[in-house]
């Protein structure tokens, strides 16, 4: 894809690999929204990055998605591509009887509800702009999960699944599907210093940026290009790796 020139409305960016993708697409010339529920985050973002726009809004309530998307096309009418990035992960115990099914529930909605939404809701208006674009954050645990975080892994498979339903049905809009499939990089998810095992953002953010800009649809980084090029018998064997079996 080309990164320079498009308007952008990013959800989760104001941390992570959303902010790492946010700074880079600016920095290459597009005009960036960044998405989030927490105020003071999506300040913090701008104040480092003062051309970023920023927004209050929460990707789990349908409401507020069917506003931010009326919003975001009322106000930027040049409005060309969505990144679907925002996610939560939490780890699960599945035999654990006291659980709170809102709770477990939160992951669903956020992680693959809210994207399938913002994308349905979008594409009327995204079909009417040139070199139009969704583009997915799944994970390497879409194709192989993490059992420890049972709930994530599943939703993680259902947005790389729902991602190529996409880009079929919507070839012949010319919309562009796109899908970014992280490896464990080293962010908040989850909550700070849980996932200070994974890779930098940066590096993995230039390499995301760089292949883009080379054309390709479906974009890994280190284990999770392996994971996502992966036979059957090398994702059992890295899913008896991972979970220890
Ligand atoms: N880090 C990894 O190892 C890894 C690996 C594979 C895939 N990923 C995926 O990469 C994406 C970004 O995660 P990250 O690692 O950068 O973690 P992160 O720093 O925690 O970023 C997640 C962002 O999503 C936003 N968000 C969460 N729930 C939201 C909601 N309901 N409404 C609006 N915004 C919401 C958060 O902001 P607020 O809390 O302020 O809303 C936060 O800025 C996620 O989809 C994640 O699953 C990450």
């Amino acid at each position: 894809m080309n990164l320079a020139q498009n308007t952008i409305l990013l959800t989760g960016g104001a941390s992570g690999i959303g902010l790492a993708l946010a700074v880079r697409f600016l920095q290459a010339g597009s005009t960036v929204i960044i998405v989030g529920r927490r105020a003071d985050k999506l300040a913090e973002a701008q104040q480092l990055h003062p051309a970023l726009i920023t927004r209050v809004a929460d990707v789990a309530d349908a409401a507020e998605r069917t506003e931010l998307a009326r919003w975001a096309t009322a106000t930027y009418p040049n409005l060309n591509v969505l990144v679907n990035n925002a996610g939560i992960q939490n780890r699960v115990q599945l035999t654990d009887e006291n659980a709170d099914w809102d709770t477990r529930r939160q992951e669903i909605v956020i992680n693959v509800e809210a994207p399938i939404h913002l994308a349905t809701l979008l594409i009327p208006h995204l079909r009417q702009q040139a070199r139009a674009a969704i583009i997915n954050v799944t994970s390497g645990l879409s194709f192989s999960p993490a059992a420890f975080v049972p709930i994530y892994s599943a939703t993680k498979a259902a947005l790389h699944s729902f991602t190529l339903s996409l880009r079929h049905q919507l070839k012949p809009t010319g919309i562009a599907v796109l899908e970014i499939v992280p490896p464990a990089v080293n962010t908040d998810l989850g909550g700070p210093g849980l996932h200070t095992f994974g890779v930098d953002v940066n590096e993995f953010a230039d390499s995301v940026m760089a292949r883009l800009a080379a054309g390709e649809e479906e974009v890994g980084y280190g284990t999770s290009e392996q994971a996502r090029l992966a036979s059957r018998a090398e994702l059992d064997e890295r899913f008896r790796m991972m979970n220890n079996r």
